[in-house]
């Protein structure tokens, strides 16, 4: 929560009309499944991932990605989805799922550069006629260890 003043700046600054209020942002933060990664540069808060872990910790879900737009293309968001990934993984998490906005240019193209595939379409997903992209991506299984003793 010490964070909240910055992520709703980048509420407001990333998601207009559409940001979560204070009380959701609160709501999601309290969440058992739910943590917030912030990205700091010299204490102010420059972009945030908001994550989700499934009960059963097999998938994890980006939830947003937001950066100021004074810090974008300087590899913020790579880095928050990077760690999201990382701290999803800790958790158990194998696959790494999310929705995009069809039209969301800059965030698919950074999907689709960390490994991301398209897996469908969800109609309305955001209002009447706007679609979302659902978008996956599936870590390699770990390899079985084979172990020798003697019988
Ligand atoms: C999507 C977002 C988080 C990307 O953050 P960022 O810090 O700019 O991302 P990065 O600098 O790590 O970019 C990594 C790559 O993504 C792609 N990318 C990022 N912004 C792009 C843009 N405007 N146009 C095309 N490709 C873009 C590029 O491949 C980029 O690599 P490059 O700069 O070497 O070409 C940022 O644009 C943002 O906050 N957007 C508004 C909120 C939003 O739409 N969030 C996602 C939906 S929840």
């Amino acid at each position: 929560m010490k964070d909240l003043d910055g992520l709703m700046r980048l509420e407001q600054e990333c998601f207009g009309a559409e940001k979560f209020s204070e009380g959701t942002l609160k709501a999601f933060l309290v969440r058992d499944d739910a943590f917030a990664l912030v990205a700091e540069d010299e204490g102010e808060v420059v972009g945030a991932a908001m994550c989700l872990c499934s009960k059963c910790r097999a998938e994890g879900r980006i939830a947003s990605m937001a950066v100021l737009a004074a810090r974008r293309r300087k590899g913020v968001g790579s880095l928050l989805l990077r760690e999201a990934e990382k701290s999803l993984g800790m958790l158990g998490a194998r696959i790494f799922g999310l929705e995009v906005d069809v039209g969301n240019e800059p965030a698919i193209t950074l999907y689709l550069k960390h490994g991301y595939s398209l897996r469908a379409i969800i109609r309305d997903y955001y209002g009447a006629g706007r679609h979302a992209y659902m978008m996956e991506k599936v870590l390699p299984s770990r390899k079985r260890k084979v172990s020798v003793r003697p019988s």
